[in-house]
């Protein structure tokens, strides 16, 4: 892999194996004190120009593990926060660090910094799409349910950079994806034309509704995310009012599968698009998912920075 930007694009269906695998064996390994410094002398800068609690620590610790130099760069704190291009800050980057992970949100300047830099770049969320939760949440489902093709995860809410990024991984993996969104709030048609055409290979469904209920009803996982994502604070009393009927409660959980299981990327919001009773009840896997971004983190790590021609 040459670039963690797009899992479309990005992610060949051997990388999406390969990746699965080698995050299940770093997680092995990191639990039994085996973990070997694959990445010593290697350096990761990390700009965020948006908030991170999970991204941040675990692309941090999961460098520290693996022996290499996390540089965490706030854009208030370089220079490409007081107007240095994109361009720029690629090139100079690329000659000091292994790879960057930048979290922003334009989706634009992160593919810009991979045209214009020479080293391998992560996406650690743009406004569009949240790839590297996507791998985490497939071996969170994979450890839960032992397998992923043929299940089918409902997606419930707002059809976001998150909702995006699992219609193509899951496609990829074989998994039925149903995803329920008000219409005006549904995913672009981009993100569902790639998923058809992955999900035409993988034999997998994808499909779109404004029913809450069709999408959950034979669900092996159900999951939602935050109604108002990093940027749209201002419109946050009208989303509020416009997903209620999105809310992923008792009685929504009751029309999925027995077994299913209840997953969100974190942060949550109890009371809105989740009620305390599901996210803190034993169905919920959602501490398991916020770990496993620590491996998966690791995985792509060692496929974009150690694997590098
Ligand atoms: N799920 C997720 O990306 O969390 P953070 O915003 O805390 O990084
Ligand atoms: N959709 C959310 C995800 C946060 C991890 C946001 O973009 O704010």
């Amino acid at each position: 892999m040459k670039h963690y930007i797009d899992f479309h694009e990005d992610v060949s269906f051997t990388d999406l194996d390969a990746l699965l695998n080698t995050a299940a064996d770093l997680k092995a390994q990191t639990k039994s004190g085996t973990l070997t410094p694959l990445l010593a002398g290697k350096s990761l800068g990390m700009i965020f120009s948006k908030s991170s609690t999970r991204t941040r620590v675990s692309f941090e610790v999961g460098m520290y593990q693996l022996g290499g130099q996390p540089i965490f760069l706030s854009s208030d704190d370089i220079q490409l926060g007081r107007g240095e291009s994109i361009a720029d800050t690629a090139q100079v980057l690329s000659r000091m660090l292994d790879g960057i992970m930048i979290r922003t949100f334009d989706h634009r300047d992160i593919e810009d910094l991979a045209r214009f830099g020479t080293i391998p770049v992560i996406n650690g969320l743009s406004d569009d799409q949240h790839p590297t939760q996507a791998l985490a949440d497939l071996l969170t489902i994979r450890e839960h349910k032992g397998m992923l093709k043929g299940l089918k995860l409902a997606y419930v809410g707002d059809g976001n950079n998150v909702a995006n990024s699992l219609l193509q991984a899951c496609a990829k993996a074989g998994m039925h994806i149903s995803v329920a969104s008000p219409k005006e709030y549904t995913c672009p048609d981009f993100f569902v034309g790639q998923a058809k055409k992955d999900a035409a290979v993988t034999g997998s469904k994808v499909v779109l509704t404004e029913s809450p209920e069709e999408a959950v009803s034979g669900a092996d996982v159900v999951y939602t995310d935050t109604w108002t994502s990093m940027g749209q604070e201002s419109e946050k009393a009208a989303r509020v009012k416009l997903f209620a009927p999105y809310q992923v409660n008792a009685a929504l959980m009751s029309q999925a599968n027995k077994d299913a299981i209840f997953m969100h990327c974190l942060p949550a919001y109890r009371g809105y698009e989740v009620t305390a009773d599901i996210i803190d009840s034993p169905r919920s896997v959602v501490f398991d998912e916020a770990e496993n971004r620590l491996h998966a983190h690791k995985a792509i790590l060692v496929h974009c920075l150690l694997n590098r021609k």
